[in-house]
């Protein structure tokens, strides 16, 4: 399916770029609009514009239902939680009920937590899916060498955090590749290299995010400049 790269100049027009993008596929889409967020620092600034004008008064948030592509096997307070995050930025100050935001229930261990978040997503559609690049290649919590880049089966799964061991649950590769749009966002020139390998180079399991790949959609990398200055011209 279709790979769209839009490059901006700087954080804060990716941000605003990211967050118009997704006002627009919510705005268009007709009944429930299912998002997975995606954790770690990039999004947030992109959520804290979703939570200001225009965007927090054009997205049809009453039809929005959250989710989220991982989460890290911590309390919900805690300050390595993905939830926390997303609710501080966006969550807090938009008007979403509360049975429409699905946190990950970090408060079980991880295998169950990730049974029980199968259920709670209910089925591998997802309209919109958020997506960060780590430095290593992965995305969601799908490190490279992971069993859990293999998992054709499950909707989610329980994963580690390469050099941490913190434990982690994420959706599955089928998941992620069954959304209708997908949206990677990445900033910062610390990324430019893996940015390059898993765009120019073959998809690999060794590079997780290059093995996203949407049957029915069209997935979509917004980048800063500073990200893109590895890549080939185009
Ligand atoms: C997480 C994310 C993870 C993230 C990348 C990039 O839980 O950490 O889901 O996949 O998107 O690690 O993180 P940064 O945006 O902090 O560089």
């Amino acid at each position: 399916m279709p790979r769209i790269i839009k490059v901006f100049p700087d954080p804060e027009a990716l941000a605003a770029a990211a967050a118009g993008a997704f006002a627009d596929a919510a705005g268009a889409s007709t009944g429930a609009f299912r998002v997975a967020l995606s954790g770690g620092s990039t999004p947030r600034a992109l959520y804290a514009r979703l939570a200001q004008e225009p965007f927090r008064s054009v997205v049809p948030w009453s039809r929005v239902e959250i989710f989220f592509g991982d989460e890290r096997c911590v309390p919900a307070d805690h300050s390595d939680s993905n939830f926390r995050m997303a609710d501080e930025a966006l969550l807090r100050h938009v008007p979403l009920e509360p049975s429409r935001i699905h946190r990950v229930r970090t408060e079980f261990p991880p295998e169950e937590a990730a049974r029980r978040y199968a259920d709670e997503i209910r089925g591998p559609h997802f309209d919109w899916i958020f997506l960060g690049l780590g430095l290593d290649g992965h995305t969601a919590s799908l490190f490279p060498g992971s069993p859990a880049i293999g998992e054709k089966t499950k909707l989610v799964t329980s994963a580690e955090t390469p050099e941490t061991k913190l434990p982690r649950v994420t959706v599955t590769v089928p998941v992620i590749n069954a959304a209708a749009k997908i949206l990677f966002v990445v900033a910062g020139a610390e990324k430019s290299e893996i940015l390059r390998r898993v765009l120019e180079e073959p998809a690999t399991r060794e590079l997780p995010a290059s093995l996203i790949a949407s049957q029915e959609g069209e997935i979509l990398w917004l980048l800063d400049a500073a990200a893109a200055s590895a890549l080939s011209p185009r």
